[in-house]
């Protein structure tokens, strides 16, 4: 609520918010403790100076124009993970598109039984409950549609071409500054649901991260907040899901093939049973990477952390 020089008098604030003028003051004492800067004068009334960097579900729903994803928004200060919490409020039929935002995460988790450093305040973590009607074996498209979304967003949101490391390593500069994770709940002809996890470098320190990994910060992005970052990602991820729903996966995965930075190069991936290298020819339908051998033979990988040779 504005009025002149952006000041709301108190009255008319308590007004329309239909409250005493002594539990206004309670709000505005609430609302400051929470690092919303708000300036009082006498006669004029308060002033709204400055906004917290939280993902405040009120700061995330504000001004956002999906009609699915982030309806429902659970925030926490810290979790153990957002997948696990996700995955507890899908098991108790969380309505799809509900999403599960931390500040930081104490057991914040990658691909492969990795760990994903969450400092306070320092990133995007956060996970979707998806409830497509699609069999199991159809599911990987959607950590594709998740990554190909990230890049979508941080562009928008930040200016930046990021590029995607197969199988969802959001890369700049050949260093990660974001990943995807996608566990599924399923029977063997249905999927109960789908949890796409997401977490985004935004303001660490380049001492307090891996040497392999960067964040926005670090390379000087011209990103406003958190909020805009996370409601721009929650638009793209709409927008393509809505897109796949109607049109199948050809338009994503050749978005994919677009951001990839895997595609064509020489690569070595583990698969953590073997090592094997080839030319990454391309992805099929349900994501798995095809490498084509020096023996000409070409084989469909579905697990493994690649390296790029050249
Ligand atoms: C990876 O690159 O290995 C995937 C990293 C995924 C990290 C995100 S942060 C939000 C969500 N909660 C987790 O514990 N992990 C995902």
């Amino acid at each position: 609520m504005r009025s002149k020089h952006g000041y709301a008098s108190g009255e008319e604030i308590s007004q329309r918010l239909k409250i005493s003028r002594q539990a206004l003051w309670k709000h505005i004492q609430h609302l400051k403790d929470s690092g919303y800067e708000i300036e009082a004068v006498p006669h004029l009334g308060y002033r709204l100076r400055g906004l917290p960097d939280r993902l405040f579900p009120s700061e995330i729903s504000s001004s956002l124009t999906t009609k699915l994803l982030g309806k429902k928004i659970y925030y926490f200060e810290q979790l153990h993970s957002t997948m696990d919490t996700a995955a507890e409020l899908a098991r108790k039929n969380a309505p799809e598109g509900t999403i599960v935002v931390a500040e930081s995460q104490s057991k914040g988790r990658g691909r492969m039984g990795r760990g994903w450093s969450s400092p306070k305040y320092k990133g995007i973590y956060f996970s979707l409950i998806l409830r497509p009607k699609v069999l199991p074996s159809q599911t990987p498209v959607f950590t594709l549609l998740a990554a190909v979304s990230a890049c979508e967003a941080l562009k928008e949101a930040s200016g930046l071409d990021v590029q995607i490391k197969w199988p969802n390593d959001l890369l700049l500069d050949n260093k990660k500054i974001g990943g995807i994770l996608t566990e599924i709940s399923a029977e063997p002809d249905e999927v109960h649901y789908l949890i796409i996890g997401i977490g985004i470098n935004v303001s660490s320190d380049g001492k307090s991260l891996p040497a392999c990994a960067i964040s926005l910060k670090e390379k000087k992005a011209a990103l406003t907040s958190r909020v805009e970052l996370l409601q721009e990602l929650l638009r793209r991820l709409e927008a393509n899901y809505l897109q796949l729903q109607k049109k199948g996966p050809r338009p994503v995965i050749e978005k994919w093939r677009q951001l990839s930075l895997t595609l064509g190069r020489r690569v070595k991936i583990d698969t953590h049973s073997r090592l094997i290298e080839g030319e990454a020819s391309d992805i099929d339908a349900d994501g798995a990477l095809l490498l084509r051998k020096d023996s000409g033979l070409t084989e469909r990988i579905t697990s493994g952390d690649v390296v790029h040779c050249r």
